[in-house]
């Protein structure tokens, strides 16, 4: 199936540049998509005296990266690039180590989640550049995506500090 629409109206931007656009969307987008998966996950696994402000967090970012993920998949579709989200999709591409399945300490989930998050935010750095020559405005929605990330990165950073007192 292809991955470029051929509809007239698309932005003024080349099929080859559309083509390089799509691929930094859809590799966002499966991301994206695997770290809710995994979020859902940590909230379902958390315990700990930290059990109840981190399972309630934990649905909050959920939220922040399904809405993210809609954001760059509609991006790609206006570009005239089909997106992908789909299990096998996320399964082929992610990247994103799993978690093991069962309890997992409240400091533990912390570090889980900061150290998934911040290699997210760096791999979307990295496409933010290689679009700036592409499209500036799949650019503009992955640098919205890296201010998010790197928002709850510090947040979610910031009670490690307090915990763990490093
Ligand atoms: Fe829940």
């Amino acid at each position: 199936m292809a991955s470029i629409a051929s509809a007239p109206h698309l932005p003024s931007i080349g099929s080859h540049a559309r083509q390089e656009a799509g691929n930094q969307l859809q590799a966002t987008l499966v991301e994206l998509a695997d770290l809710a998966l995994i979020g859902k996950q940590l909230h379902w696994s958390v315990v700990g005296a930290l059990f109840r402000p981190l399972h309630l967090q934990l649905d909050e970012l959920v939220d922040a990266w399904r809405d993210l993920s809609d954001t760059v998949a509609e991006r790609a579709v206006a570009i005239g690039f089909w997106p992908d989200g789909q299990s096998s999709a996320i399964t082929a591409a992610s990247g994103l180590r799993q978690l093991e399945r069962g309890p997992l300490q409240d400091h533990a989930v912390v570090r889980e989640l900061t150290t998934r998050l911040a290699e997210i935010a760096e791999r979307v750095r990295e496409r933010i550049d290689r679009l700036g020559e592409l499209d500036i405005g799949s650019q503009d929605v992955l640098i919205e995506v890296v201010r998010a990330l790197e928002e709850q990165l510090w947040m979610i950073r910031a009670q490690l500090s307090t915990d763990r007192g490093s």
